[in-house]
């Protein structure tokens, strides 16, 4: 019986994955720093699909010896694996000047070390038989440089760009795909922040549920990338036809007047 691991999976867009597949009946192991909300987490899927494999274990994705622990886990339990959901992301969103050194590591660390080092050690145990799958969430800032955004746009750009490129690697052994969404109203910063972009944001938000959906969607059909919604389709389309330095001024105006800085610590 083969796994899907799933990191962020008591966050929001990570808990919509975990809800879709544990309804498909999906074995699943799920991962996030806190070992109680895990806990918590399965005890209400298992309330709902009470014969669901279940496995947890808490991994703090900054951190080499705490990846290594949880692939060593699976190890003991046996769990092999054919699919990886990479949700876990931290969007801390200032001016970088305001950045300190944690900051800086733990943004860059979650959003793009975790993900290559949980690839790594996936690949390893997976089938790679052209059914393996690979979901990364990444974002629509990366379309372009993004002022006052500037460190996650270019984390997220890293992770599209490493994905894209080992996709070509593992052609007909697994499937790689890079999703790209664009605002979900996860947590009460972002939806503040959603409301500060007036009409554009309510426009292009879309639910979590919908995204993951349209992400599972798209690495089944072994997509390379996949901009979720109309709203943020279009704005990635028309800002193709518009010079760079130009765009660039935009994105300032829109992410300088607003903050973000949940970043769990
Ligand atoms: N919401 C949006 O508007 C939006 C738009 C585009 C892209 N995204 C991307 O979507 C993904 C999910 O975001 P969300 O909106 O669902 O936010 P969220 O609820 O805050 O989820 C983020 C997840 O990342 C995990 N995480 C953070 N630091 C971690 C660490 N050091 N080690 C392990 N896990 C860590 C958190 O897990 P624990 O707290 O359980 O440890 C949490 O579950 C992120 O990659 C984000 O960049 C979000």
């Amino acid at each position: 019986m083969d796994y899907t691991l799933i990191t962020g999976a008591c966050g929001g867009l990570g808990g919509a994955f975990t809800r879709l597949l544990a309804k498909q009946n999906v074995p699943l192991m799920l991962t996030g720093r806190s070992g109680e909300r895990l806990s918590s987490l399965r005890t209400d899927l298992l309330s709902q699909y009470p014969d669901l494999p279940i496995e947890i274990f808490p991994c703090d994705l900054r951190d080499e010896d705490s990846r290594a622990a949880l692939f060593s886990h699976a190890d003991e339990k046996g769990i092999r694996f054919c699919r990886l959901v990479y949700v876990a992301g931290v969007d801390t969103q200032m001016a970088f000047e305001k950045y300190d050194e944690g900051r800086i590591i733990t943004q860059s660390r979650v959003n793009f070390e975790g993900a290559v080092s949980f690839i790594g050690h996936f690949l390893a145990r997976a089938p790679l038989d052209g059914n393996t799958e690979i979901l990364c969430v990444g974002s629509v800032t990366s379309i372009m440089p993004e002022p006052y955004f500037a460190l996650y746009a270019a984390t997220k750009k890293a992770l599209e760009y490493f994905t894209m490129a080992l996709r070509t690697e593992l052609k007909g052994r697994a499937k790689v795909t890079c999703v790209l969404p664009g605002g979900m109203p996860t947590r009460d910063d972002i939806k503040e922040n959603i409301e500060a972009h007036g009409g554009y944001g309510a426009l292009s938000a879309m639910q979590p549920e919908e995204v993951a959906a349209k992400a599972l969607k798209a690495v089944k059909k072994n997509k390379r990338r996949t901009i979720v919604g109309f709203w943020n389709k279009l704005t990635n389309f028309g800002s193709s036809l518009i010079p760079m330095s130009l765009r660039i001024s935009f994105a300032a105006k829109v992410w300088k007047n607003t903050q973000k800085d949940f970043y769990g610590e």
